[in-house]
């Protein structure tokens, strides 16, 4: 179950190595690809408020967009089941509609969970937004509760308050977050309870005002700001309790890590993926967190980030894409 279950305090890992104690900066990774088997990571965030809501409507029915690779198509199957719901997949593309010995793992896992697919052209999915598209599938789907592509939406935002609170337990003087951007509702989450949640960040240096940083996995991720800032903006009319002393928070995309595109990863970032492992015997997925984790790298080895930073890597999950079909 997902919705009554208290969250998972994960850990955080510290790491070092020899470039770290080079440049003096304190590394960790929050390992919140522990909080679930199949809702990973960020994922368990934000589902949680959107089943819960879909609950409270009396809806019977999760109806959701991913592409073939998505892990919120794989988590979403997987929570649905969990909680009682029939689950749709609104899949982008639709040359994999009747071949399903070409589905990714991602599809079949989710399938096996229950979902019924609709695969639709690229043309038709960009309409996923669209007020009329959105009303003409409520009115086909009544009893559904429809959740955007990769979970964005305000009741996602909501879901982050428990890892916020985790991370400013377990690491008050953090000084930076890096965070894989997608939809961008992760980095929204962040945001949002790092401002309103308090640290007791008596080491926390006057120079180093809180940094999180967002890496976008995808081409011309620039887009992303302003739908960040909108979500954020959508969370100011939920009801959270916001206190006069807020946090002051930077937070930047970083917008050159993408690697090629969604979903591709050169010979270079396989080599990074494969040897952060190694070194650490952490895994990361090809498509999110190791573009995330190389981000920091080569921020860290251009002198972008000061002495004494105390850095958070936020292992968002999505290790279930590391299998092939
Ligand atoms: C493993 C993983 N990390 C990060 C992200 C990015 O999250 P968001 O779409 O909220 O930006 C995703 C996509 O949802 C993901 O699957």
């Amino acid at each position: 179950m997902i919705i009554d279950k208290k969250p998972i305090k994960t850990p955080l890992t510290p790491i070092k190595s020899r470039l770290f104690d080079k440049y003096q900066v304190n590394v960790w990774v929050k390992r919140d690809d522990l909080n679930h088997s199949t809702v990973q990571g960020n994922k368990w965030h934000k589902l949680k408020n959107n089943l819960l809501q879909a609950k409270k409507q009396g809806k019977d029915t999760i109806i959701t967009f991913g592409g073939a690779y998505s892990n919120h198509i794989a988590a979403t199957a997987a929570a649905a089941k969990a909680e009682g719901f029939q689950s749709i997949g609104i899949i982008r593309g639709d040359e994999l509609e009747n071949e399903p010995e070409k589905w990714s793992n991602t599809l079949t896992t989710a399938f096996n969970n229950g979902m019924q697919f609709k695969f639709i052209s690229r043309a038709a999915y960009r309409q996923k937004e669209d007020a009329s598209f959105l009303s003409s599938l409520q009115n086909q789907y009544p009893s559904a509760f429809i959740i955007p592509e990769g979970g964005s939406n305000q009741y996602a935002i909501l879901g982050f308050k428990d890892l916020v609170k985790d991370i400013n337990e377990q690491c008050p003087e953090w000084t930076q977050i890096y965070c894989a951007v997608g939809t961008g509702g992760t980095l929204a989450g962040l945001i949002h309870f790092s401002q309103i949640l308090q640290t007791q960040d008596t080491f926390l240096k006057p120079y180093s005002i809180k940094k999180i940083l967002g890496v976008p996995v995808l081409k011309q991720g620039e887009y992303l700001a302003l739908q960040i800032q909108n979500l954020l903006q959508d969370s100011e009319n939920i009801k959270v309790k916001k206190t006069n002393n807020m946090t002051d928070i930077n937070w930047k995309l970083l917008t050159q890590y993408h690697d090629g595109g969604y979903a591709k990863q050169s010979a270079k970032g396989k080599n990074f993926q494969h040897s952060f492992e190694k070194e650490f015997s952490i895994l990361l997925d090809p498509v999110y967190t190791s573009k995330m984790v190389y981000a920091f790298y080569d921020q860290l080895k251009t002198g972008k980030i000061p002495k004494g930073s105390n850095i958070i890597l936020l292992h968002t999950g999505g290790l279930q894409g590391r299998k092939t079909p």
